[in-house]
């Protein structure tokens, strides 16, 4: 399934989403790279992996849906079925997420839905958690609340920093999300059916 990941910065998460498509028969395929930061240092897996790429600087804009206008146009051009975000930091429009419902996944660093949001290992170390994670979800247009798809749990250590929990949780990271994407694109999970299954839970257990 043709994939557009959609960064902001670092990019360890969508080196390893590109690591995993080249060593196994994945059923997604990176097409297209866009950040909306210029300076994304992640923006070097896509050039190192002759996947084409594209800066859309949202500052540049003057709306979200201008901003948003952008990017779907290169999402057309490259006939993306799928969007991976990998550390990208913009939120998303409600009609943007409409026109891609259950077709956005994004991974976040904690065990949603505990602790959305930004500085997610602070909060966790703060409220004294044993256990941390990360988690991969069908993005919808809040933060961090879209439908759970996978999860991996680690251990919180007593003398952990925030740097320490972050490297544990971004190896997971780095396992999770690939699989995850993976799993989505050849529809073995499809947003529906989570959302049946969940009815129909939520149905037996009443
Ligand atoms: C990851 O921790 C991811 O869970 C969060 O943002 C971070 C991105 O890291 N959404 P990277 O840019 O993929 O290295």
């Amino acid at each position: 399934m043709n994939t557009a990941v959609l960064i902001s910065g670092r990019g360890s998460n969508l080196a390893s989403l590109l690591a995993y498509e080249k060593a196994n028969k994945a059923n997604y395929r990176i097409v297209l790279v866009l950040s909306n930061e210029p300076e994304a240092s992640g923006l070097a897996y896509a050039k190192e992996n002759k996947v084409p790429y594209y800066v859309v600087p949202h500052r540049d804009y003057q709306s979200k849906q201008a901003f948003e206008a952008a990017m779907q146009v290169y999402l057309e051009k490259h006939n993306i079925e799928l969007i991976a975000l990998a550390g990208f930091m913009r939120l998303l429009s409600s009609s943007f997420i409409t026109r891609w419902q259950g077709r956005v996944i994004n991974i976040h660093p904690s065990l949603l839905p505990d602790f959305p949001g930004l500085n997610t290992h602070k909060k966790v170390l703060q409220a004294k958690k044993k256990e941390s994670g990360c988690s991969v979800f069908f993005v919808d247009s809040g933060i961090d609340t879209g439908l759970l798809i996978n999860q991996t749990s680690v251990p919180v250590l007593v003398n952990d920093t925030e740097e320490t929990l972050a490297k544990r949780v971004l190896q997971e990271e780095h396992i999770l999300f690939p699989k995850t994407l993976d799993q989505v694109a050849s529809k073995q999970i499809t947003l529906e059916n989570l959302q049946t299954n969940k009815q129909s839970n939520k149905f037996t257990t009443n």
